[in-house]
């Protein structure tokens, strides 16, 4: 109903990581280009790690994409729930390798032979794993395992693991130290600066239909930021609730006092998550690890109550949908 009110196709402010969205800022820019370069080079083992909501999935849909135009055999992994066996039954299956043994040498004998006729054939094959902060010691374990699959001279298998910060203090434990000496490239993602917020939501209103007429006046745009601390999950599930409710109101251009009253809702206003979210910004230098945590746990909450929004607007009858 809102898209039509602000001469829109489609909802700008979608928390999917759809790739025709990917916003890329200098530093979305390098990683991109990191995992492009790991993965072209054979360099075997490749990081990507940022904060909650800043992206990470975006950008490995945006490879992912990138990767199967050039015929690239590709598993991605998502569900970091899983334990070995699983783990291995998916990885085959995502391949399309098919794999009738439950024996785990089996299994493994059968991607080493398929990896090296592909290599034969001058191809490569890309494992990408995300939410990798949640696997357990035996799956990233079993991962290490997989990058010994290898010629004397090149990696069969290019791994990806995303995740977020968490998952480099997880490899920083003795056990997990060959996982990480094998690590060759490191990639990030990075909250939103001022301008690139601007730019962003600037962005996403344009690919959603708008012909470039003013939607959120400048000084909204800045509340945003603020309020988001550049996240663009965030910035996502505000500008979205902002236009809900400015669309009820018949507001044309969405002012700050919008967003300072969204933001509210979301009790990002005061206590302790607003505060978080601007004290650990890079730009405010010290961040205690208690507003670290507050931010991540906020993040997590927002996250969720995202999703339930989605699923809650799956069932409302079509008149009333948004
Ligand atoms: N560079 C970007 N360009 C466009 N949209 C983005 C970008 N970064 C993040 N987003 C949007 O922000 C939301 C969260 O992004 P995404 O799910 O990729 O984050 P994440 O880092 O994978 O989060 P998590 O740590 O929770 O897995 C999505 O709606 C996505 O579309
Ligand atoms: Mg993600």
């Amino acid at each position: 109903m809102y898209k039509e009110f602000y001469g829109l196709r489609a909802n700008p402010f979608n928390v999917n990581p759809d790739p025709r969205y990917l916003f890329l800022t200098r530093h979305t820019e390098e990683a991109l280009a990191c995992l492009t370069y790991g993965i072209q080079s054979r360099k075997g083992f490749v990081l990507l790690t940022g904060e909650v909501g800043t992206g990470k999935t975006t950008l490995i849909n945006k490879l992912l994409e990138w990767l199967r135009l050039q015929q690239v055999a590709t598993a991605f992994i998502f569900n970091s729930r899983l334990n070995t066996t699983q783990f291995l039954d998916y990885m085959m299956a995502d391949f399309g390798i098919p794999s009738d043994s439950k024996a785990k040498s089996q299994i493994l004998l059968r991607l080493y032979n398929w990896l090296l006729d592909r290599y034969r054939a001058g191809e490569t094959a890309v494992l990408i794993v995300d939410e990798a902060q949640n696997l357990t010691e035996e799956v990233l374990e079993e991962i290490r395992m997989l990058t010994n699959l290898e010629t004397f001279t090149e990696k069969l298998l290019q791994i990806v693991l995303v995740g977020q910060p968490e998952l480099e203090q997880k490899l920083k434990q003795p056990q997990l130290r060959q996982l990480r000496q094998r690590l060759t490239l490191r990639a990030k993602t990075h909250a939103l600066t001022l301008e690139e917020t601007k730019a962003y939501i600037q962005q996403r209103l344009r690919i959603a239909g708008s012909n470039g007429q003013q939607i959120f006046d400048p000084e909204a745009v800045v509340a945003i930021h603020r309020y988001s601390n550049g996240i663009p999950r965030v910035v996502n599930l505000l500008c979205e609730h902002c236009l809900v409710s400015a669309f009820v109101d018949q507001q044309k251009v969405i002012g700050p006092a919008v967003v300072e009253f969204v933001a509210r809702d979301f009790d990002l206003a005061d206590g302790n998550a607003a505060r978080a979210m601007m004290t650990s910004s890079p730009a405010a230098g010290q961040t205690t690890g208690q507003s670290k945590l507050d931010l991540a746990d906020t993040l997590r909450s927002l996250a969720n109550l995202a999703d339930r929004f989605r699923d809650d607007e799956k069932d409302l009858p079509k008149e009333r949908k948004l």
